[in-house]
């Protein structure tokens, strides 16, 4: 499903062989327009489709914008989710649903952070994701829906909008090598997050709907680094001192942070058999190749 928008952005997904509507007898892979906004769009959809599995990734997932627009937040991730639980209910499918949890639920709890850890998030965009937790929850022992909660930890990949911490940093050491820029402007270095690569985390999100039964599932690396480490390692494999490149910069602080995310996957690797297989170092060299292909430039990074 996808929003209209006056100007195109589907760079992410423009690789798939991808058709609107139902024409192309070979199209495999099909967009719909709607919004979490609007139920009346999400019930016909559903009822038309008539999905095997719905995937809610829908949100306005970046935790510091959400403080700006806190309603429109909730709207879309909270209440969102509501109204594609209650598309489904009423509709009387067996569709299963998968509802895209986040770490930021957890948000001053310590860690480890695991399935059964009581949430207190730091932001409205956690807020709201708790709400559509306890939702996706309800709606499993009341309704008996096939309904799974992943409480995905921070994953990234090439693919990572710009304005998140590791793509903003993998752009900015690419930019930098191009010349374009010679600095980096930051927020809090010291928070820390437990980084895994989006391959292994989407593979999790589809295991917890293969299982025979639904249930809710934390899904991490177990690792925690802080943002200072990842600049330092992601400047390191391009051969520049980050203290040279980076500057702090408050109007990126948040009014309210989540100090340490560390997760533990126990429940998953013991249920699902998942594991996570790209480590952090992997990963990050991966998408600073990709951005400096993107700068036309030919990478030459160190060895992991
Ligand atoms: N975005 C951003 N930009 N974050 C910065 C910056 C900066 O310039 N400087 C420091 N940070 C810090 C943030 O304060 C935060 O503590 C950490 O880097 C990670 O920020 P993000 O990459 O924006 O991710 P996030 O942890 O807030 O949220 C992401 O992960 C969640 C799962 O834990 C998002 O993908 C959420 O949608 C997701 O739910």
């Amino acid at each position: 499903m996808v929003r209209r928008s006056s100007s195109l952005n589907r760079t992410r997904i423009d690789h798939l062989e991808h058709a609107h509507g139902r024409r192309d007898a070979n199209a495999r892979f099909f967009l719909h327009y709607g919004d979490m906004t609007d139920s009346g769009g999400l019930n016909r959809l559903v009822k038309t489709v008539q999905p095997d599995e719905i995937y809610n990734l829908a949100a306005q997932s970046h935790v510091q914008i959400s403080f700006d627009q806190p309603e429109y937040t909730a709207d879309a991730d909270g209440l969102g989710a509501t109204r594609l639980l209650e598309a489904i209910r009423t509709a009387g499918l067996r569709t299963r649903f998968y509802q895209a949890s986040t770490s930021e639920m957890f948000g001053l709890a310590p860690p480890p952070q695991r399935e059964t850890t009581p949430f207190h998030p730091r932001s409205p965009y956690g807020a709201a994701k708790a709400y559509a937790h306890w939702m996706t929850v309800n709606y499993r022992e009341a309704h008996g829906l096939f309904a799974c909660s992943g409480i995905l930890f921070n994953h990234e990949s090439p693919r990572r909008g710009e304005n998140f911490v590791t793509r903003k940093v993998t752009r900015g050491v690419a930019q930098i090598l191009a010349g374009r820029q010679a600095r980096l402007r930051l927020g809090n270095l010291d928070a820390q997050r437990d980084w895994g690569d989006a391959r292994d985390y989407v593979r999790a999100m589809w295991l917890m709907l293969q299982q025979d039964t639904a249930d809710d599932y934390v899904i991490a690396t177990g690792v925690t680094r802080t943002v200072r480490e990842l600049v330092e390692i992601a400047f390191g494999l391009a051969g520049l001192d980050w203290t040279a490149h980076v500057d702090v910069d408050p109007s990126y602080l948040r009014p309210a942070d989540v100090p340490v995310l560390c997760g533990d996957p126990q429940k998953a690797r013991d249920r699902l058999g998942w594991e996570p297989t790209i480590s952090f170092a992997a990963m990050i060299r991966e998408m600073l190749e990709s951005d400096i292909l993107a700068e036309g430039l030919t990478p030459r990074l160190a060895a992991l």
